[in-house]
């Protein structure tokens, strides 16, 4: 039977799918920690109460890294390249989505527009990492190897996306409003885009390693099309949606550590 929960099951199973999971994982979530650090250490004057949470936000990343690599460790395995083509960050960047990685190399203090639009960005691209980790922590919350590791990701994501509802309300108050609706609007259009092409794209690897039949390949792949097809509707508004969080202050504090991972 094909549901998520057996396909995660199966390329849990076999080393070089898992390999090839936690390599494409690892090195999304070191791209955003390397971001958010960026972001941190770039925050214009009037703003310098965020620089905290987007510094605690990039070590949250840098982490989740960590815990990817050192479950590839854990198992013998070694980090192998991610084939660009499933590279979630650089497409959406591709697209001219959030903050050029090339203004974030430079060493000049970016806008407050400039923040509003990372802000507005994570808070998209936090909804799926949270929805993700949510639906992992779901199937896997008690696996003996995984468990641990995927309940403490689930919960750091819950935490940057109440983190980015909180502060995108703020700003929203201080008159950002109208760029906040069309940045969201623009980017969860194009995520959604995105993360059909990679998820695609992950499955056709993950097919050709298992072997998988024609058929099933098929159908996995009319499976992706069709929630492209559904968040194109309608989903994609859950990601442009502000309400108050139930967790406020989410990222005050120093992030929690992981030693057990790092
Ligand atoms: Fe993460
Ligand atoms: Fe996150």
């Amino acid at each position: 039977m094909l549901s998520a929960r057996s396909l995660f099951q199966e390329i849990v199973d076999h080393d070089d799918t898992f390999q090839l999971f936690c390599s494409i994982a690892a090195g999304g979530e070191s791209q955003g920690g390397w971001e958010n650090a960026r972001i941190a250490a770039l925050v214009p004057e009037g703003m310098r109460d965020l620089a905290p949470k987007i510094a605690r936000h990039g070590a949250d990343e840098d982490k989740h890294g960590r815990i990817f690599n050192a479950l590839l460790r854990k198992r013998g395995l070694e980090p192998v390249p991610v084939p660009p083509e499933t590279d979630y960050t650089m497409l959406l960047e591709r697209r001219g989505i959030g903050l050029a990685h090339d203004r974030l190399r430079r060493q000049d203090p970016l806008s407050e527009r400039d923040i509003v639009v990372y802000l507005s960005h994570s808070r998209v691209t936090e909804q799926r990492a949270a929805d993700q980790m949510g639906v992992l922590a779901g199937h896997f919350g008690s696996h003996p190897e995984l468990g641990r590791a995927v309940r403490m990701i689930s919960h750091d994501e819950d935490n940057h996306l109440a983190y980015c509802h909180e502060e995108l309300l703020r700003l929203a108050r201080q008159g950002h409003g109208r760029t906040i609706h069309r940045v969201l609007r623009e980017s969860a259009l194009a995520e959604i885009a995105v993360y059909r092409d990679v998820s695609l794209a992950v499955m056709e690897h993950m097919g050709r390693l298992l072997r998988w039949p024609a058929p099933k390949a098929a159908a996995l792949a009319a499976g992706i099309r069709g929630a492209y097809g559904y968040e194109r509707f309608s989903g994609w508004h859950r990601m442009v949606r502000l309400s108050p969080p139930e967790r406020r202050g989410a990222l005050d504090g120093a992030p929690v550590a992981a030693p057990e991972f790092a």
